[in-house]
């Protein structure tokens, strides 16, 4: 069985669980969707799926326009590697499905550690654990995709977190994400080293006299805080004096050959 996996990451908790799952899938492919879309190649084997983080309760905007692009497997799949809480993601997963006339075939949540600064770093022997799950739950996923068996997960959030806030982030927040660059900023830390250009997906960052400009066509992966040396970059003041986080199994280098 033939099986490609399409992921997109920032801070490489999708990376990291799209190598793994590949690892346990006989004749498995990784494709980064920053790539496949800026290429407009979208190859397909009978078995395809996706892995990628939650944004907002939501899936990650540019996920959206790749399974808008999407032609039906024979088996689809889509992992959510997320901070945890689906959310909306089942139900909007579903209606986009729907809407493409794509069946979806199974999906699952992985919970990772939340690279969300705002809410604060998650602690090593938090990180270990959520790795440590990680690990078995995509076992249990290979072994399921492997099979070809149909599994939808249950949705794991209560019915204000699955429909009255997805509601509300999404007017409020979710429709502008493109946009919520404009809060970003290099503070004086700023060594003009252009990484946080290297690791954005979507090519949404240049360097202009030597500091990052972002261009509003923002994913809120959060690469260019997560990634930057010198922790030079605020997201308003909201991760001023907060740990960083990224994938500690991923490096750098593996992001930016995800971007171009
Ligand atoms: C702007 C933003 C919003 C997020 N919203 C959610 C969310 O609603 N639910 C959730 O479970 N995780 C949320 N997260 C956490 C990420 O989905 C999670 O850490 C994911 O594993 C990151 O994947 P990556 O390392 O592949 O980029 C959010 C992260 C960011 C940066
Ligand atoms: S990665 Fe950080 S230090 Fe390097 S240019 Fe970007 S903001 Fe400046
Ligand atoms: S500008 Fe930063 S947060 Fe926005 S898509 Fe690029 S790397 Fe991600």
């Amino acid at each position: 069985m033939a099986a490609t996996i399409y992921y997109f990451t920032g801070t490489g908790n999708s990376l990291y669980v799209a190598k793994k799952l590949g690892e346990k899938m006989d004749n498995s492919k990784l494709i980064s969707i920053a790539i496949a879309i800026q290429q407009n190649d979208i190859e397909l084997s009978e078995t395809a799926g996706i892995v990628c983080p939650i944004y907002m309760h939501n899936i990650p905007l540019i996920v959206v326009d790749f399974i808008k692009k999407l032609k039906q497997p024979n088996y689809f799949f889509i992992v959510f590697a997320g901070g945890g809480e689906l959310g909306g993601c089942l139900n909007e997963t579903k209606k986009l499905c729907d809407s493409q006339q794509l069946e979806l075939s199974s999906l699952f949540n992985i919970k990772m550690p939340s690279n969300y600064t705002p809410y604060g770093c998650p602690s090593e022997s938090e990180q270990q654990k959520d790795f440590n799950d990680a690990n078995a739950k995509i076992d249990e996923i290979a072994q399921v995709i492997n099979s070809q068996e149909k599994v939808i997960e249950k949705n794991n959030t209560g019915f204000i977190r699955t429909y009255i806030h997805p509601g509300l982030l999404y007017k409020l927040g979710y429709k502008y994400i493109n946009v919520m660059d404009k809060s970003y900023l290099a503070d004086e830390n700023c060594n003009g080293c252009a990484i946080c250009q290297k690791v954005c997906p979507v090519n949404n960052i240049t360097i202009e006299a030597g500091k990052p400009v972002w261009h509003s066509h923002c994913q809120q992966c959060y690469a260019c805080l997560q990634w930057c040396p010198k922790e030079a970059i605020q997201f308003g003041d909201k991760t001023i004096g907060i740990q960083r986080y990224h994938n500690p199994f991923v490096k750098v280098n593996e992001i930016i050959k995800s971007t171009k």
